[in-house]
């Protein structure tokens, strides 16, 4: 049996989230938490014949609680998004608040839960949930997760005209580091099946990689950021996580996790001098089973790539830490 909960389930995200986690046969029990709206969006999927049976919860009345207990898995994008002009961290003020919240409720009711963190800056908001679940002594780092799954939709689909595959998520395409900017770095020289992406269109590739964000940002204008496409990445990760649980094999998928705390780690964290860092990472039963290096042979644009990532990643990394251990 599979419980899901959605934190933040009322917003761009997490209504379409919601929506295909409880049309998902893998998933059994769907609880949906938000500070408002809940029980409306939880009554509207309720009458869709799927396997998932659905509540819906507000803060009153310990709603945290009742949806976090018997958890197996939550996703969280709670917190605000992007306006044109607006960086990620940008949103720290506000969202590093309420994923500090979040996550002293999931080290309180579900404590072996799986954790997905959508809400931005992931850079920061990943290793604030990792202090809190320390310093509650729950802290287990194979189960704590960034999702940076929507960087790799967006470079399968971005290289379509170089991959040549029908259906552009064939093609593995590993996308490392962060999630922001010049911290979002694709591995071009590392794609299967082989493709080679021409010498004149390398620049603008990574780049839309990196910003694809910002393009969805101006077009929504002030309206928000990725929603759909958000909800489609954090469903695909969620549910690469659901199946490894279930105890498929082969399942690796880049996400922004703890080094230290998974096996395989220490070698990247060694080599990259930081402590938090998306990599591809085989998933299992207990979650992230194994990180793995694919820093060797990389390329020296993408080892330029690389030395800008980790310069801004240090900063993002440390204030989040810092949220939680000095608190402002
Ligand atoms: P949104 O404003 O549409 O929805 C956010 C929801 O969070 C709202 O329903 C709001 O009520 C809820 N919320 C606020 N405080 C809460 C709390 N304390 N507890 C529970 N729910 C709370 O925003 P959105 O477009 O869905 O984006 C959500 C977040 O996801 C943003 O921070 C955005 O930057 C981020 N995001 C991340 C990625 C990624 O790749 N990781 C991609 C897109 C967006
Ligand atoms: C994205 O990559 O689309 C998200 O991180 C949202 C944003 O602010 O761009």
């Amino acid at each position: 049996m599979v419980k899901a909960v959605v934190l933040g389930a009322s917003g761009g995200i997490g209504q379409p989230l919601s929506l295909l986690l409880k049309a998902c046969p893998l998933v059994d029990e769907l609880a949906l938490y938000d500070v408002v709206n809940t029980p409306g969006v939880a009554a509207d999927l309720s009458h869709i014949s799927s396997v998932a049976k659905i509540s819906g919860y507000l803060p009153k009345d310990d709603g945290l609680k009742h949806a976090l207990t018997g958890a197996d898995i939550v996703v969280i994008p709670a917190g605000i998004p992007r306006k044109p002009g607006m960086t990620r961290d940008d949103l720290f003020k506000i969202n590093a608040g309420i994923v500090r919240d979040l996550a002293k409720g999931i080290a309180e009711f579900s404590p072996k839960a799986f954790t997905l963190v959508i809400s931005n800056p992931v850079n920061s908001t990943v290793p604030i949930a990792a202090e809190v679940l320390k310093a509650a002594g729950v802290f287990d780092p194979k189960r704590l997760f960034g999702v940076t799954t929507l960087d790799v939709v967006r470079a399968e689909t971005f290289t379509q005209e170089f991959s040549g595959q029908k259906d552009p998520s064939e093609a593995t395409i590993p996308v490392i580091g962060g999630h922001s900017g010049e911290t979002i770095v694709p591995l071009f020289s590392k794609v299967s099946p082989n493709f080679q992406i021409p010498a004149d269109r390398y620049d603008a590739l990574v780049n839309r990689v990196q910003f694809g964000g910002d393009e969805v940002v101006k077009a929504k204008d002030g309206a928000g950021s990725a929603t759909l496409s958000m909800a489609y990445a954090g469903f695909r990760f969620a549910k690469a996580v659901i199946k490894a649980a279930k105890g498929e094999k082969g399942i690796v998928e880049p996400t922004f996790v703890y080094l230290p705390g998974v096996p395989g780690g220490d070698e990247i964290a060694k080599a990259t001098g930081v402590d938090f860092f998306s990599t591809p990472v085989e998933l299992g039963p207990n979650g992230a089973e194994k990180a793995i290096n694919i820093l060797g042979g990389v390329t020296d644009q993408e080892q330029k790539l690389l030395e800008a990532c980790i310069k801004g990643l240090k900063g993002n990394i440390e204030k989040g830490v810092e949220f939680v251990k000095n608190p402002p």
